[in-house]
């Protein structure tokens, strides 16, 4: 991969924390806290960026982003304005998955949608346009149609570069709710009892007035990308990702698909790991 920016070097600057001797499924990246996880996940997206050729970028949602974003605003504005202005030509990213009926960024007292946080996140500090930050319509008449639109667009650009993801409580990975195949494709899902409220935080804290349903790229297209880096914060995750690591492939975990992908890393903190790090 050829270096565009020049100030970024690609290699994680926190050193690894020692992990059990057990053998692991995903290779990990096993590192302090989630600052450090941030920051790694930072200086891959940017260098994915300038990397030549420069495919899209796949990009999740969720609390697990929201510090590797902010990192990654903090890295591009304290770069070179001529480098910043690269960037923004070459930028074009497809995020996971969207709700369907959740609000956009124009509806501002109700920002819950995925689009509203990607607007917060990402578009508006490092000024991106809209058609560079692409997402799923949650508002279509037809979310099936539009779902088939999305997956099409993805592979018109050529697939997925480099996947960002996060990892659900229940093993998601995008919407991808279990079970779920590696061939699923681009979607119209219904979401679990769990998920609606692991991510009840957005809507009040009310699990039912959370989407019942979203669109989201499948196991197919997040596989399909040249990358992937899996990351995962906090003692919440711990257990589902200690069963990641170790239990082999199946629909129960849709995570556990990515094992069969030949470029991915696990990225995690301490606390993530703490069902599988040395005592
Ligand atoms: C959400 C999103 C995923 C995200 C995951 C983890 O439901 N659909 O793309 O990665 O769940 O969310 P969090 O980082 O808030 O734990």
């Amino acid at each position: 991969m050829t270096e565009f920016f020049s100030t970024i070097t690609g290699v994680p600057r926190c050193a690894p924390i020692p992990v059990g001797p057990e053998r692991l499924r995903l290779p990990l990246l096993p590192l302090e806290d989630a600052a450090a996880v941030a920051r790694h996940g930072a200086e891959e997206l940017l260098a994915a960026v300038g990397a030549d050729p420069a495919w899209p970028l796949g990009l999740a949602t969720g609390r697990t982003m929201e510090p590797l974003y902010a990192e990654l605003v903090r890295l591009v504005r304290a770069l070179p304005r001529r480098e910043q202005q690269g960037l923004r030509q070459r930028w074009l990213s497809f995020n996971l998955d969207e709700y369907v009926g959740a609000p956009g960024p124009s509806r501002c007292e109700q920002a819950q949608s995925f689009r509203a946080f990607m607007a917060a996140q990402l578009m508006e500090p490092l000024q991106l346009t809209a058609d560079q930050v692409c997402l799923p319509h949650g508002l279509a008449l037809d979310p099936q149609v539009e779902a088939e639109r999305y997956g099409a667009a993805v592979a018109a650009a050529g697939g997925i570069g480099l996947q960002l993801l996060g990892l659900g409580l229940n093993g998601h990975v995008g919407f991808n709710e279990p079970p779920c195949g590696p061939e699923a494709a681009c979607r119209v899902v219904n979401l679990s009892a769990s998920t609606r409220r692991q991510n009840a935080a957005a809507f009040g804290g009310d699990p039912a007035a959370t989407p019942a349903q979203a669109i989201t790229l499948g196991l197919a297209e997040i596989l399909a990308a040249r990358r992937i880096l899996l990351v995962v914060t906090g003692a919440s995750k711990a257990a589902v990702l200690a069963r990641l690591l170790r239990d082999p492939p199946s629909a129960a975990l849709p995570a556990s698909w990515l094992q069969g992908h030949p470029a991915v890393t696990v990225v995690a903190d301490r606390a993530a790991l703490s069902a599988v790090i040395l005592p």
